[in-house]
């Protein structure tokens, strides 16, 4: 999914130059999608008309969307606070479902008319999408497009910091931040499916109650969490499953174990305001320990 090209350039790759009969040039299809014009605040979004994608191609699908999943990340891309921001315009979103419109050569895994969810680089929150169909997968019978794109990339995410990276076993000790979130809540879920394994997690207070079911301890993220697990938790946690950065590296690192793991997967504290704040970037620069790989070994914690 590395491609760099904008969405602009490709709809115009893919649209069909269609002629009519007496070798005029018919005017091209047009959808809608939502376009951010530049990074910034939301007044950088806007519902614009873009050339229709008409031919998928080879290994690719068409699909008519009917739901978009919004993540932090849409909101982080928005900002242009991520690593290899796209080139502005461009359509925004990274998942989609809907039902495919066409198939490219070579495509033997979905038909016209299956119900499928995909993710994708960009390009997703707009009427037509082209695919890669090694990105989509089929729905299960029963199961709503809107339900599909609440789960998708949070669950792919969550299993591989759970499974992949946190290798969780049995009788562990999690300590998980943003856990009201919709990652946070897909690990949480996750974690259930694993014996005997304590969640901490650090969320607004105003959520606690609903997501308590979840977790055998939770936080609210300005306690001091760590002297806290502490106290619950002497031997301190396995496993560290961090999204927001900063000064939470030190205070999650501190909290583990011999051979326990820190996983790192986003940086939510550099978020201040609606546009990306240089100041919130170098304040989490500085509060993050720098480690060596030679000192993770002579801690052996990774
Ligand atoms: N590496 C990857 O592949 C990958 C993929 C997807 C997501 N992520 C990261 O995972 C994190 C969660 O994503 P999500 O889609 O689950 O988001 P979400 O549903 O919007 O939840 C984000 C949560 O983060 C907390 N939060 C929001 N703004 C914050 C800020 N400025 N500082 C600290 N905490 C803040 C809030 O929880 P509380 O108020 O309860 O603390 C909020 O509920 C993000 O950092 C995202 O970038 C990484």
């Amino acid at each position: 999914m590395g491609d760099t090209k904008t969405d602009d350039s490709k709809a115009s790759e893919n649209n069909v130059n269609q002629n009519t009969e007496d070798g005029s040039a018919a005017t091209p299809k047009e959808i809608r999608a939502i376009v951010l014009t530049g990074f910034g605040g939301l007044k950088a979004v806007k519902v614009m008309k873009k050339p229709e994608p008409s031919a998928p191609a080879e290994g690719e699908v068409l699909i008519r969307v009917k739901a978009c999943g919004l993540n932090f990340l849409d909101l982080m891309a928005r900002q242009g606070a991520i690593d290899n921001p796209p080139k502005t315009p461009c359509v925004m979103g990274f998942e989609c479902a809907g039902n495919i419109e066409a198939v490219g050569e070579g495509v033997t895994d979905f038909k016209v008319g299956d119900s499928v969810v995909a993710l994708t680089e960009y390009k997703a929150w707009a009427e037509l999408v082209c695919v890669p169909a090694k990105y989509v997968y089929s729905l299960p019978s029963g199961m709503e497009p809107k339900e599909a794109v609440s789960m998708l990339m949070n669950y792919v995410v969550a299993y591989c910091l759970v499974f992949d990276i946190g290798n969780l076993q049995k009788g562990q000790k999690v300590l998980l931040h943003s856990a009201g979130g919709s990652v946070g809540l897909a690990v949480a879920s996750l974690c259930k499916t694993v014996p005997d394994v304590t969640l901490i997690g650090t969320a607004s207070k105003h959520k606690h109650e609903t997501i308590a079911e979840y977790f055998t301890h939770l936080f609210d993220h300005s306690q001091d969490y760590v002297q806290e697990t502490k106290k619950l938790l002497p031997e301190g946690v396995d496993l560290v499953l961090d999204c927001v950065c900063g000064e939470d590296v030190n205070k999650g690192y501190s909290l583990l174990k011999p051979l326990g793991r820190y996983v790192l997967y986003g940086t939510s504290s550099i978020v201040s305001g609606e546009t990306k704040s240089f100041f919130s970037f170098a304040k989490s620069w500085w509060q993050v320990i720098k480690l060596a790989q030679s000192s993770c070994l002579m801690r052996t914690r990774s």
